[in-house]
């Protein structure tokens, strides 16, 4: 039972050059930069960060925002290196494959899928939350069993159905529609920067670290963060603790930045342009949330931040709801390309695994003209669609985040391994001071996910135990690295039959 067998690099490489399995180079490193963008920038900024400095941080949510970015900022660096060095889809799943071996690639898989999959119901929920809060401020109600909160979010499906198609359409077609979006995405995060710049009142940053205070979200022992429960200490919010623990939760926000790595088949020229991607995304990102966290708790004094809709409701709080109704129609354009993307992350992940045959490898064939992996995306988007629609999914959100740190975990440690195994491999970009960093950059990943809650960690336990049945029960028997199967039975089968007559 050789659970810890690699996949070379160069059979990972050669694999994206079979032709039924190829997919489209078309993506440039702007490109790549706007697919980051359109994936980092959603929920997290629009939701997220009045609710982090509400009920944890107060004005220092904007540390907690910097220490997620030094956090992601090191995985970004690992991750860049990576994929410079293996240009291959599947992202972490693929490194790991090549680095520690096929039970890691597939729990790091796993992983990721849960990360995307459940990312991506949990944005279109927020998206159709956001599009009530629209069509209200036009006076349009939608009808409150058919949607957000209801017993079926039907503009959740619609929307998951909607993009599903795109990106089964092709990934220069879903690219051409990201690119219009993010950027209206930016100017209307620039526009709440600018804009609110002239509503700051000093006055609202004192205290920036207010003191701890007993928490009040916090009512049983499985919403406790993991070492809190374990060492039995008191719940709090606010102070030193309240700042890690917006860490913990505005690290949502920088969610994304990996999925770039998954475009690596699609790209050009990926050694040089998917760090330019990865770590572009990524700085934009830290940018405009800082920004956006020093303009808002300098608008609205922390206790009086509502925490849903505080970015709209910052503005709504000094009488400008035209400007509240533009920065709803914001997020609703910023949290449709982040499904977007989320979905075509997903579907080149699952079509990495099922290449390799840790699940079924016919499902990875990839349309004809389309170039895209049809079957797999109609799988995911019927998932996507059924859990946004009829599941009150919102409640899993820190579940996104347990499963991206622990594949950040993986990916971290895999740079030194990698080194060590493959010393002379060309590594266009390296990660500096390594194994230093890499190691730091686990070290704070672990840190966070201890901050996370005793019911998160029991979730993503029952999950892995599934992820561990599926693969002995069907991967680790069918895997190509076990039974040596080739990717294209029928070309193999058409060139047997073509050479056949010369040897008659
Ligand atoms: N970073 C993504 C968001 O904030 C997941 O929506």
């Amino acid at each position: 039972m050789n659970i810890f067998r690699t996949k070379s690099i160069e059979q990972s490489l050669s694999d994206t050059d079979e032709p039924e399995y190829k997919l489209t180079k078309s993506l440039s490193a702007f490109d790549l930069t706007v697919f980051g963008v359109g994936i980092i920038v959603g929920a997290g900024i629009f939701t997220l960060t009045g609710r982090a400095a509400n009920q944890v941080a107060g004005p220092a949510i904007v540390v907690s925002f910097i220490l997620a970015a030094i956090c992601c900022g090191l995985a970004a660096l690992c991750y860049a290196e990576f994929s410079s060095a293996v240009p291959v889809s599947g992202s972490a799943y693929t490194f790991s494959y090549a680095s520690m071996g096929e039970i890691v690639a597939w729990i790091i898989g796993w992983d990721l899928i849960l990360e995307l999959l459940l990312a991506a119901a949990v944005v279109a929920q927020g998206w159709s939350a956001y599009l009530g809060v629209l069509l209200g401020h036009m006076g349009i109600q939608l009808p409150a069993n058919w949607t957000y909160g209801g017993t079926v979010d039907v503009p959740a499906v619609l929307l998951a159905l909607l993009l599903g198609t795109l990106v089964s359409l092709g990934i220069k077609e879903s690219m051409r529609v990201e690119t219009v979006m993010v950027g209206i995405k930016i100017a209307i995060v620039l526009f709440v920067i600018v804009a609110g710049i002239g509503y700051i009142n000093p006055s609202n940053y004192t205290p920036f670290v207010p003191d701890p205070v007993p928490s009040s979200t916090i009512d049983s022992v499985w919403k406790q963060p993991l070492v809190q429960a374990v060492f039995g200490l008191q719940p709090t919010a606010f102070g030193v603790g309240g700042i890690l623990a917006g860490a913990a939760l505005v690290f949502f926000a920088y969610l994304g930045f990996d999925v770039v790595a998954t475009a690596a088949e699609e790209t050009k020229n990926p050694q040089r342009d998917l760090p330019r991607g990865i770590l572009g995304s990524l700085v934009i990102a830290t940018v405009l949330y800082c920004a956006v966290s020093v303009v808002v708790t300098g608008m609205v004094r922390y206790d009086q931040l509502e925490p849903s809709a505080s970015l709209a409701q910052a503005f709504a709080h000094h009488g400008k709801t035209w400007m509240a109704t533009l920065i709803a129609a914001g997020a609703v354009v910023g949290l449709f390309t982040v499904v977007l993307t989320m979905i075509i992350g997903c579907s080149r992940l699952v079509f990495a695994m099922c290449r390799d045959n840790l699940l079924p490898m016919r499902l990875a064939t990839v349309h004809p003209t389309r170039r895209t992996p049809t079957k797999i995306i109609a799988i995911l988007t019927a998932v996507i669609a059924l859990l946004a629609g009829f599941t009150p999914i919102g409640t899993l959100e820190e579940m996104v985040n347990i499963g991206t740190l622990s594949a950040f975990i993986l990916v971290s440690i895999g740079i030194p391994v990698m080194r060590r195994t493959h010393p002379d491999l060309p590594r266009p970009f390296k990660v500096p001071f390594s194994p230093v960093l890499p190691i730091l950059s686990a070290v704070i990943c672990i840190l966070l996910t201890l901050n996370l809650a005793v019911e998160t960690w029991a979730r993503f336990i029952v999950w892995l135990a599934i992820g561990l049945a599926v693969y002995f029960g069907y991967g680790h028997r069918h895997s190509r690295l076990a039974t040596g199967a080739r990717l294209s039975p029928s070309i193999e089968r058409a060139v047997a039959a073509d050479r056949r007559p010369e040897h008659d």
